[in-house]
């Protein structure tokens, strides 16, 4: 049977295993795919291993997202520009590196009806969380995408990668008066219990998406929610998405992800 694998470290909190699972039972699909465990230095060796041993295919989660880019014989344009790899495919031998996870946030945000086409969109954080979104967000043609950090030189960076006008970076608190129609939390503030320091002006009829998720709303979401935000979207659905870009890419079908989301939920 065709083996795939998601490597991580810590991975015992991974929910990858049951969405593909299901996603294979979903499509009739033959395949096993199991999480591991991997050491810090350990992560080069246990992918080429893997790969000697026939995997097909492998997820790499945290923290191992950037070196995976370099491991790979070829990337996508959208992998490099992220600067990491969340999903590898073995062919005859090769390692070949995408990066799924913007995919997956556009794909979460237009199933929930939330306009992409034309719209003012505010991205929060200049990691990597913020800059693997960057070119998918820009491939559905908003008006305009403005980045704001807590560290403005950060956002600054990240913009200058892309060369695209569309692009502004700015620092919180300089976010004024501006309309935006979408706020994407790309910090880690809310794995922390913060909430980065923007103006709840800003929050009036505004959809906001946080990337992190848990069983309770976000603080972001929770405060966002509060202060007027016209709806609210935790981050499970781009989890789920960027696993049906993987799963797509691999076995060349498209999973349905309405289904699995309401099963982990
Ligand atoms: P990730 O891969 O999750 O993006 P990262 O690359 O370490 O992780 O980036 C974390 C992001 O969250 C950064 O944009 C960071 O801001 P700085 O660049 O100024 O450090 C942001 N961040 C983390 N904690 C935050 C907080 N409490 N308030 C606001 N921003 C925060």
């Amino acid at each position: 049977m065709d083996q795939y694998r998601v490597y991580g470290n810590p991975i015992k909190q991974s929910r990858s295993p049951i969405i593909h699972q299901t996603f294979a039972q979903q499509t009739q699909q033959q395949l096993n795919y199991k999480s591991e465990y991997v050491e810090l230095d350990q992560f080069e060796q246990t992918v080429k291993e893997f790969v000697t041993n026939g995997g097909k295919g492998a997820n790499i989660t945290v923290p191992f997202k950037e070196q995976a880019l370099t491991i790979c014989d070829q990337l996508t344009e959208r992998a490099k520009l992220a600067g990491a790899v969340n999903t590898l495919s073995f062919i005859d031998g090769k390692i070949l590196g995408d990066n799924t996870d913007g995919q997956g946030l556009v794909q979460d945000l237009l199933n929930n009806n939330v306009q992409l086409k034309n719209s003012r969109i505010l991205l929060l954080g200049a990691g990597g969380a913020a800059k693997g979104v960057v070119l998918p967000l820009l491939a559905q043609q908003p008006e305009t995408i403005v980045i704001a950090n807590r560290t403005i030189a950060k956002a600054e960076s990240l913009i200058n990668n892309f060369n695209n006008n569309k692009l502004s970076a700015l620092g919180f608190l300089e976010l004024g008066n501006e309309k935006f129609d979408l706020i994407i939390n790309a910090t880690s503030a809310s794995l922390s219990g913060n909430v980065p320091p923007i103006a709840k002006e800003l929050l009036a009829n505004t959809d906001c998406y946080d990337m992190v998720y848990g069983k309770e709303l976000t603080p972001f979401l929770s405060w966002a929610k509060e202060n007027g935000a016209k709806k609210v979207i935790d981050g499970l659905g781009m989890l789920v998405g960027q696993a049906a870009e993987s799963f797509r890419i691999w076995r060349g079908v498209q999973p349905e992800v309405a289904t699995v989301l309401q099963k982990l939920r």
